[in-house]
């Protein structure tokens, strides 16, 4: 046991909300009880075929052996600027105003370090993806919590934000379509975001991972569509969700030329980009036939209805989402989070995550993740029926 202490930074983190899940889940499975996993938003489908192939072939091509370029090569980030355009009619230039990601994880991770001095604010969603959070306290920052309430559709209240805490923020961190509640934003509400980011001169990282994930004739808006949007704010993406790719890790970040600069300096200074070859099969995800999105779409829809009317069945609150493939549901009433998710685990042998492990205002709620197939789920609904619950 070396005497070096570790970092406040290092003790000062709550244990990855996930690691916590996994322990729960495999002390149950060594009991022999039979677990169906809702608990992590990890795609159980293949990536289609063609991109596959495609990295295959490139490869096998010694020339993507070498460093990747920095801020990624030329032809992903002019397909990245390709697909912006024909997906929401936003013009990017390819050299300045897109970087490419090791998965949009490592970006959102890093953009502190490139805008947060210790002690400067980030304004962070609660309940949120825990990254925002935890890059903010790498960067020595201090997140300030913008609770996601159900009677505002799970949007920050904008007006609710203290002015002393806007005044010190640098960014502020947004994700729509959400992890972990699954609302969805309007670019109505966007615009508002815009005209608040200009008041207090911070950056807006809007995180984009789930918006091709959307059902019943929903389509989700860009953050840049909204008018000014570009000079005040970045977007991150991910081919992850999109594409079943998580193990792959590719992502991008698009906008703001100077926030995008910075953090291709940071990124410059850290990594040494995404291997090549992984770019070329990005190229062939976003350049080709989008089918297999659609695909998807309809796979997660139908897993989506089978659960929700399940979970009515069973007596719980839940409303189908319009994108994402996570059910945010409100737990029985007397049962917090924590106890619902745990009770669930042992009674049914059903993984969720607790509702407060994304953050304090998650508590009242667990989420489920649509990625378990469709005969797993019935089986799911069919133990989650018998417990019946008064919501
Ligand atoms: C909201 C959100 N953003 C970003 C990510 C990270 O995705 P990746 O690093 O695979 O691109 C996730 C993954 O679950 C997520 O839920």
């Amino acid at each position: 046991m070396s005497r070096v202490e570790k970092t406040e930074r290092l003790s000062k983190l709550p244990p990855y909300l996930f690691k916590e899940l996994d322990r729960k889940r495999e002390e149950v499975r060594s009991r022999g009880i039979d677990v169906i996993d809702f608990g992590v938003g990890d795609p159980d489908l293949p990536t289609p075929v063609h991109i596959v192939k495609r990295l295959c072939e490139a490869a096998h091509d010694p020339a993507t052996h070498r460093y990747p370029a920095y801020s990624g090569m030329r032809l992903f980030n002019e397909a990245v600027a390709r697909w912006y355009d024909g997906r929401f009619g936003v013009q990017l230039n390819a050299k300045s105003e897109v970087v490419t990601l090791i998965g949009s994880k490592e970006g959102i991770a890093h953009t502190p370090l490139a805008f947060v001095n210790p002690g400067d604010v980030v304004l962070v969603p609660d309940p949120a993806y825990p990254v925002y959070k935890i890059a903010t306290f790498f960067a020595g920052g201090e997140p300030v919590y913008m609770p996601l309430l159900d009677r505002n559709g799970f949007l920050p209240d904008l007006g609710a934000i203290p002015s002393d805490a806007a005044k010190r923020a640098k960014l502020m961190f947004l994700n729509y379509p959400n992890n972990p509640t699954a609302a969805t934003a309007t670019l109505e509400f966007f615009d508002e975001v815009v005209s608040f980011a200009k008041d207090y001169d911070l950056i807006v990282c809007h995180d984009n991972a789930y918006s091709e994930m959307c059902f019943d004739g929903y389509v989700a808006p860009s953050f840049l569509q909204a008018e000014g949007a570009k000079k005040v704010g970045i977007e991150f993406h991910s081919l992850s969700k999109t594409y079943n790719m998580t193990g792959w890790r590719l992502g991008f970040a698009v906008g703001l030329q100077d926030a995008i600069s910075a953090l291709g300096t940071i990124k410059s200074n850290i990594d040494s980009g995404a291997f090549d070859a992984i770019q070329y099969a990005g190229i062939a995800a976003l350049d080709g036939s989008q089918s297999c999105v659609d695909e998807m779409r309809t796979i997660y829809r139908e897993r989506r209805d089978i659960l929700v009317a399940g979970l009515r069945e069973a007596g719980l609150r839940i409303e189908p989402p319009k994108a994402t493939f996570y059910l945010w549901i409100k737990t029985p009433e007397g049962l917090g989070s924590s106890e619902f998710s745990t009770f669930l685990l042992e009674k049914a042998g059903v993984v969720t995550t607790p509702g407060n492990g994304f953050g304090p205002s998650g508590e009242g709620f667990v989420r489920m993740a649509l990625c378990v197939n469709k005969e797993r789920s019935l089986e799911a609904v069919e133990r989650l029926k018998s417990l019946k619950f008064a919501a």
